[in-house]
């Protein structure tokens, strides 16, 4: 039975937006190679004074009109990032104080990309032990400001975005989070990550000579370890709550790449016509990626209440999870 539901979702997106051709212009790409490789067309990407607090506290806002909630009434923040304001305080932090949610507890959450189900699901137990009762979670993302935008393997990937969801008591007992898998190999944290900025390579002009404070990534590897986690922990989030595939009425998948989100839909058995895709519009956003689909999807009619619906996700750590919730 589940405990906690979506009440409301928002998102925010910087207005900027950087296509392939604009990248044909900075370094050795097409626009034909990134689409069929990825199905990135455009992403959209921040000015110098949008950070991901700004962007988040814009998603954050709109959530709370959508749930019919004041920023007074919300108990606890937690914001899924890669890319915070800062090391500290959190990130969490200085959107409590840019909405004025003058009651809340605050902290960020570190999950690469699976982090908005990784902080659903710490909401969802907050509000299942009585913790909290109004829950914001935000998965704010700046990463045009930790690419390397001289390295073509990684910088047609990713774009800037936020989207947020209010996490309540389920009105009825049938809306709501019905199962969670989260999961992570920390053994092959390499292959996606961000060498410098903390204890172990502090800023120096070394680490900026090196270039140590972008974005490196296998993507190749990525992409193997990716199709095979998300197609499974799909599988199981649906097999291990008695659903079946035909049960599902949408996949939201993290949006990294149009192959990997095939593959997953393949796997767990749904066909295309029930998978959100918007890739080809933000490109790869993280942690944002999910919530801006699921809040997309709902204002577009894909998303009704009471839809069944799987969201997965897979990225840095590395980590992968997986949601099966009833909207
Ligand atoms: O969100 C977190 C999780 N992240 C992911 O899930 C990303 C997973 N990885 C991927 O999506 C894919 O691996 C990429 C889209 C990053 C790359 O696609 P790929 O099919 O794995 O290509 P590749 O890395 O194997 O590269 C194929 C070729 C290489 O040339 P050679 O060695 O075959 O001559 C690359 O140098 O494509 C070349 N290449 C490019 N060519 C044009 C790499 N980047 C580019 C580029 N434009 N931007």
């Amino acid at each position: 039975m589940p405990w906690s539901y979506i009440a409301g979702t928002g998102s925010a997106v910087p207005e900027k937006v950087l296509t392939n051709e604009d990248l044909e212009k900075m370094v050795d790409t097409s626009d034909e190679w990134i689409r069929t490789r990825s199905g990135i067309e455009r992403r959209h990407i921040a000015e110098e004074d949008e950070t991901t607090a700004t962007l988040g506290a814009e998603a954050a806002q709109k959530a709370l009109e959508d749930a019919g909630v004041s920023p007074e009434e919300v108990d606890f923040i937690i914001v899924a990032t890669v890319t915070p304001e800062m090391l500290f305080p959190s990130t969490a932090c200085v959107i409590q104080d840019m909405i004025g949610a003058k009651r809340a507890g605050a902290m960020d959450l570190s999950a690469g990309c699976s982090g908005f189900i990784y902080a659903l699901s710490v909401a969802d137990s907050f509000v299942r032990i009585g913790q909290s009762e109004t829950v914001l979670v935000v998965a704010s993302e700046t990463l045009s400001k930790i690419t390397d935008w001289t390295d073509r393997s990684t910088c047609v990937l990713f774009g800037d975005g936020a989207g947020a969801a209010v996490i309540m008591p389920s009105p009825d007992g049938e809306r709501g989070i019905i199962n969670t898998i989260l999961g992570s190999d920390g053994s092959k944290g390499e292959l996606l990550y961000m060498p410098a900025g903390g204890s172990r390579y502090p800023a120096s002009h070394e680490t900026v000579d090196k270039r140590m404070h972008y974005i490196k990534m296998n993507g190749r590897e990525v992409f193997k370890i990716a199709v095979e986690a998300m197609g499974e922990a799909a599988a199981s989030v649906v097999e291990g709550a008695g659903y079946r595939p035909e049960d599902v009425d949408l996949l939201i998948p993290h949006q990294a790449n149009i192959r990997i989100i095939k593959a997953t839909a393949k796997r767990l058995g749904i066909s295309m016509d029930r998978v959100y895709v918007n890739i080809q519009e933000y490109g790869n956003t993280s942690a944002a990626s999910i919530p801006i689909a699921v809040d997309e999807a709902k204002r577009k009619g894909f998303l009704r209440p009471g839809d069944l619906v799987v969201a997965v996700a897979f990225g840095a750590g590395l980590t992968w999870a997986s949601t099966l919730f009833r909207f």
